[in-house]
């Protein structure tokens, strides 16, 4: 820790990549691993096109419901350390894979979200894009303050046995079914967002894989290309990765405790 945090201090320009592991403290769960989602679930019926146009009310309600557990989580120690490192150095990216918006309620502004984020919608027939506010307005379900309210029971009731299909959002501009503003298997990822994830990658001097599998095309290239450019990666993850052996140092701990323990030495030697 001491020798990276010396590096750290040199560094101009810092790259941070997460996964769902930066939010497991949040109590949100990851998608592989013993507790992962994709354990219970078959990802092909929830998480592509076609299961979307096969069945977009169990689509829908799958997706209520990891809403609903989100908009009751609070960001962890590990988010908010990542949003005091951006104040830290002169050049800084977060890039994302989490779609859950935790990052931007600890107070991350220099983002961006490769996957989307889970409180927005997105027209799968034209491509419009529905802000939260906007999602909210032709989906009051979706509102996070309304689920956040809802008991167990409640949720139970209304959206997993009371749902109706007629109630699902249409898109103002085509009239066809909005579904979740996430990234689903086979789509490709928004445009402006992966492009500076690449720059980001190519261009700094340390870069963090935190809390990912890296597992996922294409974010789990970014390690290998900030390594090739030069950079000094990082990794912290309890597990072991395809990137560990690439890396120059690894923190095999839970990342809210490794990214705290970081920014205070940072602050104490500046
Ligand atoms: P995964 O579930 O694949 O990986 C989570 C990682 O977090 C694992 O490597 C764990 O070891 C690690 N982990 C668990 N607890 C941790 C903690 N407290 N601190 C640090 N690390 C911890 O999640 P992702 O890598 O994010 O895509 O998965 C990538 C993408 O696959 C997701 O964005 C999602 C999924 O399918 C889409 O939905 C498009
Ligand atoms: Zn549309």
């Amino acid at each position: 820790m001491k020798d990276f945090v010396e590096l750290l201090l040199k560094a101009k320009s810092v790259s941070i990549l997460t996964g769902a592991g930066v939010s497991a403290e949040s109590g949100i769960p990851t998608f592989r691993g013993k507790d992962g989602l994709w354990n219970k679930y078959d990802p092909t019926e929830l998480a592509t096109l076609y299961a979307f146009e096969e069945d977009p009310l169990r689509v829908w309600k799958w997706y209520l419901w990891r809403m609903r557990l989100i908009a009751s989580a609070r960001p962890n120690a590990g988010h908010r350390a990542i949003a005091e490192m951006e104040k830290l150095f002169p050049k800084f990216l977060l890039i994302t894979q989490n779609v859950d918006g935790l990052h931007k309620r600890a107070g991350s502004r220099k983002l961006v979200e490769l996957h989307g984020n889970i409180f927005e919608g997105k027209c799968r027939s034209c491509g419009k894009h529905y802000s939260e506010e906007e999602l909210s307005r032709i989906f009051p379900l979706a509102d996070k303050n309304y689920l956040r309210e809802l008991s167990e029971e409640e949720f139970k009731e209304r959206i997993l046995n009371g749902l109706k299909e007629r109630e699902l959002p249409e898109c103002l501009i085509c009239g066809s079914l909005v579904g979740p503003g996430v990234v689903w298997f086979g789509e490709s990822l928004p445009e402006n967002a992966l492009s500076q994830a690449f720059k980001a990658a190519e261009n700094c001097d340390v870069f963090f894989s935190v809390g990912t599998s890296a597992l996922v095309q294409p974010a789990a290239s970014l390690p290998l290309i900030a390594k090739r450019q030069g950079a000094i990666l990082v990794e912290i993850n309890p597990e072991e990765t395809p990137i560990s052996s690439y890396c120059d140092f690894t923190f095999r701990a839970p990342s809210s405790e490794v990214l705290s323990e970081i920014v205070l030495r940072l602050k104490e030697q500046r």
